[in-house]
């Protein structure tokens, strides 16, 4: 895309600059720039920034900012690249920011159970610091190699939100820079907070459109004791989805509950070359529980069988061996992996009230068959967070008729009380739908919230909302 007039170009002495701020290598204006020029959204084109600045501290940030804003030059905040709502994908050139070189665990904190960390930390090594000092984080959006800067600036979900909730709900004080240079500190090693306006929550999620996080505090909890994962066949999906509520009125409270369909199932053996136990029924619950003791975990689970086999569940598999156990949740990961190998889907992950849930997939498949368009669906019952993939045929006709069933997915699920977007922001590919979930005024007072924080709008531009 041509980069509007109103931007500033990167010129050679912007380039000089930019060096002068963090060293020759760190600032790349040859090929390695196409490694930046896109995420892992499908369908998108990629775009070229016109350099990618890799930083090493704050400071440094906050002088590319000050430079960037001075010349009107937009700046693409990135993490570890893995998002797919094409966040991170430089629609009008300018600079990317890679946080990559920011990935010093700074301290984790035992007696307030804090974690500080910069933003170019990466999940897996997240979780093994933390592990090694006796403590958990709990969120697992499934992407190990994103970046922690990228899962708050997003708000990811994940896996395991039915009991830990998301991203925000660990994150309690941020270190942000503003386009003006300035160095914005937020909340801190507390639980609460009364004292003014929530800017950690307001610009957690907010997509790179407000500020550069520069560094995280996220509150860690003790870990689990034993973990069981469930397996559960039904002759529908609808019975399978409708299991669910009543499995959660009973009082437990799992980890994760997830329910995907036979295609998906197979797709993903096909993909992997492993085999899934009991794969040809229809559809699956797969869920997730934790408890401190044997006795516990069984209890849970015959429960969690009594509910389902009332639903007509077939069986209750559990797998038993570690290597079963992880077996199963490694498939899980790989769903979206296999159907990008596939095809090249849209990726949908409205959320709902989780009542809602087989309401409002029951519908959807009903559109998506009007439209002879096939839909692949699967995604987090237990928090109402269902994703589709409407799989295109590759001809313009199809990709015409998809865009109409996007839009017409996207009002069921408001419709229904939920939102166009539960745990993968919208980034660029979803926020012309925006206004299907927020009316004129939520919108425009986001506008005047962006223009406060920054007032050129050179904070990843064009997305989530357009300010024209
Ligand atoms: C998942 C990703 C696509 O749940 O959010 O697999
Ligand atoms: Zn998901």
């Amino acid at each position: 895309m041509e980069a509007p007039s109103r931007y500033g170009k990167v010129t050679d002495d912007v380039l000089v600059l930019l060096s002068e701020i963090v060293g020759d290598k760190n600032v790349l204006t040859g090929d390695e720039r196409e490694n930046y020029s896109q995420d892992e959204t499908p369908k998108l084109k990629p775009v070229l920034p016109e350099v990618v600045v890799k930083p090493e501290d704050t400071g440094s940030v906050a002088k590319i900012l000050r430079l960037a804003n001075e010349r009107n030059i937009p700046v693409t905040p990135r993490g570890g690249g893995t998002g797919i709502s094409g966040g991170a994908v430089p629609i009008y050139g300018g600079i990317v920011l890679s946080l990559e070189r920011m990935n010093k665990i700074l301290e984790i904190d035992r007696d307030n159970f804090v974690a500080t960390v910069e933003p170019g930390v990466i999940l897996s090594d997240l979780y093994q610091a933390v592990e090694e000092q006796g403590l958990y984080y709990p969120l697992y959006p499934g992407e190990t190699s994103s970046s922690i800067g990228g899962n708050v600036a997003t708000n990811a979900g994940g896996m395991r939100a039915v009991k830990y909730g998301v991203t925000r709900h660990f994150v309690l004080g941020l270190e942000a820079v503003l386009p003006t240079g300035e160095v914005l500190p937020t909340g801190g090693k507390f639980v609460k907070c009364s004292t003014g306006y929530e800017l950690t929550q307001l610009i957690t999620g907010s997509e790179g459109t407000l500020a550069v996080i520069t560094k995280i505090l996220l509150r860690l909890i003790p870990p689990p004791g034993r973990k069981e994962v469930l397996f559960i066949p039904f002759n529908s999906l609808d019975d399978a989805i409708k299991s669910v509520p009543d499995i959660l009125k009973e009082g437990i409270l799992p980890t994760g509950l997830e329910f995907m369909e036979r295609d998906i199932i197979k797709m993903v053996e096909q993909y992997t070359g492993k085999e899934i136990p009991l794969h040809d029924y229809d559809a699956f619950l797969m869920i997730i529980v934790e408890a401190d003791s044997e006795e516990e975990i069984h209890r849970i689970a015959s429960r969690i069988g009594e509910v389902c086999l009332s639903h007509g569940a077939v069986d209750v598999f559990i797998p038993g061996s570690e290597r079963a156990k992880r077996n199963l949740l490694e498939l899980r990961e790989k769903f979206y992996p296999a159907i990008c190998h596939f095809g090249t889907p849209e990726i949908i992950d409205v959320v709902v009230p989780r009542s809602r849930v087989a309401e409002f997939v029951g519908k959807v498949k009903e559109m998506a068959s009007e439209y002879g368009i096939p839909l692949i669906s699967y995604g987090h019952a237990g928090d109402g967070n269902v994703h589709l993939h409407p799989m295109s045929q590759g001809t313009e006709e199809s990709e015409a008729k998809i865009k109409e069933l996007l839009t017409k997915i996207f009002e069921v699920g408001v419709s229904l009380g939920g939102t166009i977007s539960g745990e993968h922001g919208l980034g660029i590919a979803k926020k012309d739908y925006l206004p299907i979930a927020f009316d004129k005024g939520k919108i425009e007072l986001m506008k005047r919230i962006k223009q406060a924080f920054d007032p050129n709008n050179i904070m990843n531009p064009g997305k989530v909302l357009d300010l024209e």
